[in-house]
């Protein structure tokens, strides 16, 4: 039996970002106790999380020190959300984005909580503001936005609602930081938080290109995978500038009126409307033709792929 990190989590929802939360906190030593609604949901997530703690092992990409069973131990399910919480440091909320439902299920945590353990959401979009609006232990709680598939991909931001304590994000960083993920603290909430703006800003510009009959569909593509997604893999387009001259003073003193040159020329929010919706598609298709088996064997692809960056990324330690 594994030797466990003092405090457990709880997963509520063990669907596809519930199950790498739970494989992520048992790597790292914790007890974590998976709820969901559908008892069949548990069965089946306790199923998946053992063959792919398994896979990952024989690829050479377990995390942790732990071994599968040891890590397999730490993890059981629950369907009491009130026995999942008792002696609970961190709750996880994993439940289909839809505020009315995540409203739902932190009323009922802040009805059974005490005053220490955190309450986050791994919601992708919904503000801290509307999903924690009244709720008594309003101080405890807070975002922590994963990004898919979270085992390899180890960013997560994390946003406060106004009434956040500071020590609430602080433990919440730590606890991230020591299963080896990577938090980021957005210092107030903002539509998108960081990560979908910057996504949203890169796929406005590069469908405007396609659009405008710059760049096909399939070129524009490799600008960032084979361009600008390789060096980003491993420093942010702020030290890029830096790098890219004798440092950012510098950047700016070059480049600053060549970028709002460019940037004046951004035009207003894409409609992705029809026409255009049909060339990208069609050229994405003609790549990955969009059937389940097709697009879900490129994900697993991508997600071999990913695995194998996240080894890189382990061995080149910043100097
Ligand atoms: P999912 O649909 O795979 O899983 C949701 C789980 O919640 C299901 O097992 C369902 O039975 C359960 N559930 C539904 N109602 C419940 C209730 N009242 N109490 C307890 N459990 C309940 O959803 P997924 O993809 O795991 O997403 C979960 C959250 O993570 C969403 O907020 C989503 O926006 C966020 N997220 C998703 C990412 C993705 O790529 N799928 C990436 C980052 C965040």
């Amino acid at each position: 039996m594994a030797s466990s990190a003092p405090g457990g989590v709880v997963i509520v929802g063990s669907g596809l970002i519930g199950r790498s939360w739970a494989m992520l906190f048992a790597s790292g030593g914790f007890k974590v106790k998976l709820y969901d609604i559908e008892q069949q949901q548990i069965t089946n997530a306790l199923e998946t999380i053992r063959k792919d703690l398994k896979s990952l092992e024989e690829a050479g990409s377990l995390k942790g020190s732990l071994s599968v069973e040891e890590q397999v131990s730490l993890i059981s399910g629950c369907s009491s959300l009130q026995e999942a919480v008792e002696g609970a440091v961190h709750i996880q909320e994993c439940v289909p984005e839809n505020l009315e439902l995540k409203k739902k299920i932190f009323a009922q945590l802040d009805s059974i909580v005490d005053d220490k353990v955190v309450l986050s959401s791994s919601s992708s979009c919904l503000l801290p503001s509307k999903l924690f609006a009244s709720l008594v232990h309003v101080r405890q709680c807070l975002v922590a936005h994963p990004v898919n598939p979270p085992y390899f991909v180890p960013l997560v931001e994390l946003v406060p609602h106004p009434e956040t304590a500071p020590a609430t994000v602080d433990r919440t960083h730590a606890l991230l930081q020591k299963i080896g993920q990577c938090p980021v603290r957005l210092l107030k909430e903002v539509d998108g938080f960081a990560l979908n703006r910057l996504q949203y800003a890169v796929i406005s510009e590069a469908w405007r290109l396609v659009e405008d009959g710059v760049v096909s569909p399939t070129d524009l593509d490799l600008v960032m995978s084979e361009g600008l997604g390789t060096r980003y893999a491993f420093i942010g387009p702020l030290e890029t500038m830096h790098l890219n001259a004798e440092g950012m003073s510098n950047y700016c003193d070059r480049y600053s009126e060549g970028m709002k040159r460019v940037l004046k020329t951004f035009g207003p929010i894409p409609e992705f409307s029809r026409d255009t919706v049909e060339k990208v598609n069609q050229a994405m298709c003609t790549k990955v033709p969009d059937d389940p088996e097709h697009l879900e064997a490129r994900r697993q692809w991508r997600d071999k792929c990913l695995m194998q960056l996240s080894k890189l990324k382990r061995q080149m330690q910043p100097q």
